[in-house]
């Protein structure tokens, strides 16, 4: 058996530390060939083509095939995993929200050639900034595939609050389970101690609600300009190791819960069709959102807040008709 795997913005940033990461057989396992699809703009086609040689020479012997393309129908074309990583980055000042127009236009020609090429079963996860409307955008313009098919990447801000809570409570990033981030991958995004657990004890038991409030969740919620500020550029080795978390639980399963964003069906009151980031289990290749959580009043004045952040976006792309 082999997988397709098309990765776009391949000569990016992220691209080049996630690359090689799948070659090697750590998103998909060892037992999977792959034919690795990298899709690049024009100007930047130069560029993939060196990292495909650097691909030949690690000898990788997953790696059944490597292409390069610069139009998204060939690209697409019976894919089985589709990463869309490729959009512009905000650059210093920038919110996440001044990247909608900007990259919006990519994810409705890209939506759309999903829709007439892909396999029947195909996973595709968004990473492209602003990620979760980006997905919404895509699913929008791709009617034919279930929208249970995409997702966008809110694993990211779930593995920086484990790092977090795990530092502030000196003890190992595995002693952290069930450690959920709801919504929006934006500041407003909301990681649930209510649920997560510590050794057997529910995280929020274990912190003080000042911390909590006024240092963990601006901390993980801003980690990405914390990053942006200190490196100069947006998060790229940390991105692609969660988009091969996320795929790889998708596919191979995981215990516990983790986070991905996907369509709401109206759970926890999120709008229909909304791509939120919900407390999801993973197992037999497919992911399913937990629907049965109890939220607290804290809990559920955060959600609330950035699913009104979802909201405005998806009324923003509305009136941009990119979807
Ligand atoms: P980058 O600028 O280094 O690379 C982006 C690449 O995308 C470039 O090579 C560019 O040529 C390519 N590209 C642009 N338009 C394209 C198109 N239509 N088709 C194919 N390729 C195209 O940026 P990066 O650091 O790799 O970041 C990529 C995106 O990921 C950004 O939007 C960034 O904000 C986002 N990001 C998301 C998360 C997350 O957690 N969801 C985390 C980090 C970064
Ligand atoms: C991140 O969270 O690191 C990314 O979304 C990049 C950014 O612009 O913050």
């Amino acid at each position: 058996m082999a997988t397709t795997v098309t990765v776009t913005g391949a000569a990016g940033q992220i691209g080049y530390a996630l690359l090689f990461r799948i070659a090697s057989g750590q998103m998909l396992g060892p037992d999977e060939k792959i034919h690795l699809r990298l899709l690049e703009i024009p100007d930047a086609v130069k560029a993939a083509e060196g990292t495909a040689l650097e691909l030949q020479d690690c000898a990788f012997p997953l790696l059944a095939s490597t292409e390069i393309f610069d139009d998204a129908g060939p690209a697409f074309d019976a894919v089985d995993v589709a990463l869309l990583v490729g959009a512009r980055p905000r650059t210093k000042g920038m919110e996440r929200a001044d990247l909608l127009e900007a990259n919006g236009a990519i994810f409705t020609q890209q939506g759309e050639a999903l829709n007439k090429g892909a396999s029947s079963d195909v996973r595709i996860l968004v990473v492209g900034n602003p990620a979760n409307t980006n997905c919404l955008i895509a699913m929008n313009n791709a009617p034919d595939i279930p929208s249970e098919r995409f997702t966008a990447m809110t694993r990211l801000d779930e593995n920086r609050a484990v790092a977090q809570l795990a530092d502030k409570l000196e003890v190992g990033v595995e002693d952290v389970q069930d450690l959920v981030v709801w919504g929006n991958h934006s500041p407003t995004m909301f990681p649930d101690l209510f649920h997560a657990n510590v050794k057997g004890e529910r995280a929020v038991d274990k912190v003080e609600m000042d911390w909590y409030e006024n240092e963990f969740i601006p901390r993980v919620g801003k980690r990405g300009a914390e990053v942006l500020e200190a490196r100069g550029a947006s998060s790229a080795a940390s991105a692609a190791n969660a988009a091969i978390d996320h795929v790889r639980d998708w596919v191979l399963g995981a215990d516990g819960l983790r986070s991905m964003a996907v369509h709401s069906i109206g759970a926890y009151g999120v709008d229909e069709g909304l791509v939120s980031s919900f407390p999801v289990r993973v197992s037999g290749g497919s992911y399913e959102v937990v629907e049965d959580l109890e939220i607290e009043d804290f809990a559920r004045s955060r959600i609330n807040n950035t699913v009104n952040e979802l909201r405005e976006e998806r009324d923003a792309v509305k009136e941009l008709q990119l979807i």
